[in-house]
C-alpha cells in the first residue's frame, strides 16, 4: 500500500515555479516547471520581488497542470511537500501558503523540505537502484558541499564554500563576459570550444574538504580587465575554459579526497551546476579510474524542480516527519 502513496511536490524558492507528483518513492507521475528567466534576464540575475510576484501568478496554474498531467485527481493526493528553504523569503512564501491551504483543505499531512536535500534525492528518481550510504556532492547557484548520507534520513555535513559557491563564481564570470543570466550554461556551452589549460588560474588552498571560489574569481575578473585596460584581445572561451576547469578541479579534488577518508564508494552529484558536461565527464571519469560508482540525475532533475522535493519529502513522511501547521519560510536554512 504504502508504495502507492501520491505525493504533491511543490517548489519555488528562486525563479522555478514548479510542482510534481510522485507515486511511491521514486515514480514520477508529472514534473512541471514554469521558469522566469526570461523575465529576469535583462536584469542580469534574479530580481527577488519580480520573482514573488511571478510565483503567485503561476502556483496554481502549475500545480493544476501537475494533478491533471499525473492524471489523478487532486482528492487522490496523499501528502504534500514542500520547500521552505533555502531561498528566496517572498518566493518561499508562495510555495509555502499554497501548500499548507491545499493540505488543510485536503485534509492531508504537510511535509517541509530542505531545498538542498531534495537536490541530493533527484538521483534516487533517476537511479532506482541507488541507497545511502554515500557521498554527494552538492553543487548549486547558493551552495557547493560535500555530504555525507548515511541513511535517508541522516545527513553529515563534510565541508562547504568559505565564500563563493561555484555556481554563483560561474554566474558572476558569465556577468563580466557580457553573457546572459544564468551564467552556467553560458560558460558550458563556450568552454566546449575553448582551450582549458590557456590560463593558468590560480587554484585556493583551503584546509579539510571546504571550497573557495572567491579568489579564482577575482583572477578572472582582474585577466579581464588588465586585457581590456591594455587594449588586448580577450578570446572568452578560453577564458570560459580555464575558469571552469579551476572550478572542476577543486570540486573533484576534494570529493575524491572525502571519499578516500570516509571509505565511500558512491558518489552522487547534485544541483545545477551538476547539469555541467564537463564536470560530469571529468568526475565520472575519475570514479571510473578509482572503482567509485558515480551516480548522476538526468539535466531536468539537475536543476530546481519539485519532483526532487516530492521525493525528499517522501522519504520523511516514512519516518514521521511532517510539519505543523505554523510552517514558515526559512530563507538562510543549511543542512
Ligand atoms: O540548483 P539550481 O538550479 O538553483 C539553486 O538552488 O541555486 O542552480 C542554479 C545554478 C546557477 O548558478 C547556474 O548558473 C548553474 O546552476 N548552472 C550551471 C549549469 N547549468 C546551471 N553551471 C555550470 N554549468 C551548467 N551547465
Ligand atoms: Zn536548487
Amino acid at each position: 500500500m504504502e508504495e502507492k502513496i501520491l505525493t504533491l511536490g511543490i517548489e519555488t524558492s528562486c525563479d522555478e515555479t514548479a510542482a510534481a507528483v510522485l507515486r511511491g518513492g521514486r515514480e514520477i507521475l508529472s514534473n512541471v516547471i514554469s521558469t522566469q528567466i526570461p523575465l529576469h534576464q535583462k536584469f542580469g540575475g534574479v530580481v527577488p520581488e519580480i520573482a514573488s510576484r511571478k510565483h503567485i501568478v503561476n502556483i496554481m496554474p502549475v500545480i493544476d497542470e501537475a494533478i491533471s498531467k499525473a492524471d489523478v485527481q487532486l482528492g487522490e493526493i496523499n501528502q504534500i511537500a514542500v520547500t521552505y528553504g533555502p531561498g528566496l523569503v517572498g518566493a518561499l512564501l508562495v510555495g509555502v501558503s499554497a501548500a499548507k491551504t491545499l493540505a488543510f483543505a485536503l485534509k492531508i499531512p504537510l511535509v517541509a523540505v530542505n531545498h538542498l536535500e531534495g537536490h541530493i534525492f533527484a538521483n534516487f528518481l533517476n537511479a532506482p537502484e541507488l541507497e545511502p550510504p554515500f557521498l554527494s556532492l552538492v553543487v548549486s547557484g547558493g551552495h557547493s558541499s560535500l555530504i555525507k548520507m548515511n541513511d535517508y534520513n541522516n545527513f553529515e555535513l563534510l565541508g562547504q564554500t568559505r565564500d563563493d559557491a561555484a555556481g554563483e563564481a560561474f554566474d558572476k564570470i558569465a556577468r563580466v563576459m557580457n553573457l546572459p543570466y544564468p551564467g552556467g550554461p553560458q560558460i558550458d556551452k563556450l568552454a566546449k570550444i575553448g582551450n582549458p589549460n590557456a590560463i593558468d588560474f590560480p587554484r585556493a588552498k583551503v584546509s579539510d574538504f571546504d571550497f573557495s571560489f572567491s579568489g579564482l574569481k577575482s583572477a578572472v575578473l582582474n585577466y579581464i580587465n588588465s586585457a581590456k585596460m591594455r587594449g588586448d584581445e580577450i578570446n572568452n572561451a578560453d577564458v570560459a575554459a580555464s575558469f571552469q576547469k579551476a572550478v572542476i578541479d577543486a570540486l573533484i579534488e576534494k570529493t575524491v579526497a572525502a571519499a578516500e577518508n570516509f571509505r565511500l564508494k558512491k558518489i552522487v552529484l547534485a544541483g545545477g551546476v551538476a547539469a555541467n558536461s564537463s564536470l560530469e565527464k571529468n568526475l565520472r571519469e575519475v570514479c571510473d579510474n578509482r572503482g567509485l560508482k558515480f551516480f548522476y540525475p538526468s539535466k531536468i532533475l539537475c536543476t530546481d524542480n519539485a519532483a526532487m522535493i516530492a521525493c525528499r519529502g517522501y522519504y520523511q513522511s516514512r519516518a514521521g516527519n511532517f510539519a505543523p501547521p505554523t510552517l514558515n519560510a526559512v530563507p538562510n536554512l543549511s543542512f
